[in-house]
């Protein structure tokens, strides 16, 4: 069947069509489209996203994004009744202004083309990234139990998935996302949005040209040691603005010590992620570990677990494109509640933050 999806939970307006066969354990997905509009550029002037800003781009271009998409997936206006079978919207978690933009635009749809509607949570769009391919056809090749790492903005969190019917969250951050901490550090140090971008980037120069570098800011790896599977990245954040203060005290805060800083952070936050995935890998017996979410694009992040993981598991990391949110992983979410008979009401489905 072909899924129309529709995603606004923040800053990204994005429309997608998958064809999605099978049940989930043989499923076949093909994107016949995946359209975005990013707003990067608007909210980089203010440092971070703004949520009424946010959701008045959505409404600019949600429309046409939407059409953009049809026409991508080479499915005429009049045809849509026909071709399409189901509409799934991001209802949470995210900005609300943002995704009411998008739940609005996805219930009028179904209302007036009598279209089943499901609401899906974005989370499990970001688990379910790992199984579509912008380019082609693509089985389900996941071999489980599996443990997911999803690293985004907003969410640092670990996934048990004993088989696609149980998954289960095994543990989160208890503060910071660890992409929330890259933010912030590039704030603090005046890199510019999206921060983990400008901080890994200066993290990998860096190391490029000092290749024996010997860390030398001694920065905290929180909770590496504990037994659960959760995580915290405030106080790494608080004792990098630490370490700035006293560099700047020292008037030896300069473009070098700044890029020290990006490469001892990005180190200290990629080995806490990779080391608690690996310790629910041993416990869960997993096959299989994925990584999910705009911080699994982190080159470095990447090196490390495959440096860890050796042959003990496989290793999927998503397509770049695949690792910022997307609307081709809703529709897919979206197929996985058809699966199970979920369907929600055009007229009363809501936003949900609880999420
Ligand atoms: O999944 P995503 O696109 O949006 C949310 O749902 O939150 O994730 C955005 C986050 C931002 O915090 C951004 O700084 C981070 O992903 N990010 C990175 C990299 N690219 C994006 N963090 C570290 N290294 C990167 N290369
Ligand atoms: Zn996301």
């Amino acid at each position: 069947m072909n899924i129309l999806a529709i995603e606004t939970s923040c800053d990204d307006t994005a429309v997608a069509i998958v064809r999605c066969k099978n049940d989930f354990k043989n499923l076949q997905t093909k994107v016949l489209a995946s359209e975005i509009s990013s707003q990067i550029k608007i909210h980089a002037k203010h440092g971070g996203i703004v949520p009424n800003l946010a959701a008045r781009e959505h409404e600019k271009n949600l429309a046409v994004i939407f059409k953009q998409a049809l026409k991508k997936a080479k499915i005429k206006q009049k045809d849509f009744e026909k071709e399409i079978a189901l509409i799934a919207v991001t209802k949470g978690p995210g900005l609300q202004p943002a995704l009411l933009m998008g739940l609005n635009f996805a219930k009028a749809l179904a209302y007036f083309t009598n279209k089943p509607l499901i609401g899906v949570n974005h989370l499990e769009g970001h688990i379910f990234s790992c199984l579509i391919d912008f380019e082609k056809e693509k089985n389900n090749d996941i071999n489980l139990p599996a443990v997911c790492l999803l690293v985004s903005g907003g969410h640092t969190q670990l996934y048990e998935i004993k088989s696609w019917d149980d998954i289960s969250l095994k543990g989160e951050t208890l503060d910071d996302a660890a992409g929330e901490c890259f933010d912030k550090i590039a704030k603090m140090l005046k890199l510019g949005y999206p921060g983990g971008v400008f901080v890994s980037k200066m993290a990998d120069q860096f190391i490029l040209k000092n290749k024996n570098y010997k860390k030398q800011f001694n920065l905290p790896r929180p909770l590496i040691g504990s037994k659960d599977f959760d995580f915290s990245f405030s106080g790494l954040k608080t004792a990098v603005l630490y370490l700035i203060q006293k560099l700047k005290k020292e008037k030896s805060f300069t473009q070098k010590t700044k890029s020290q800083i990006c490469f001892e952070a990005q180190e200290a936050i990629c080995e806490v992620l990779v080391k608690k995935t690996l310790n629910l890998a041993e416990k869960s017996k997993a096959k299989t570990i994925i990584i999910s979410g705009g911080v699994s694009a982190n080159k470095r992040l990447r090196t490390l677990f495959e440096e860890k993981i050796k042959n003990d598991y496989a290793f999927f990391a998503p397509d770049l494109k695949m690792t910022t949110d997307n609307a081709a992983m809703i529709a897919v979410a979206g197929y996985y509640q058809w699966l199970k008979n979920k369907k929600d009401d055009p007229l009363s489905l809501e936003v949900d933050l609880t999420l």
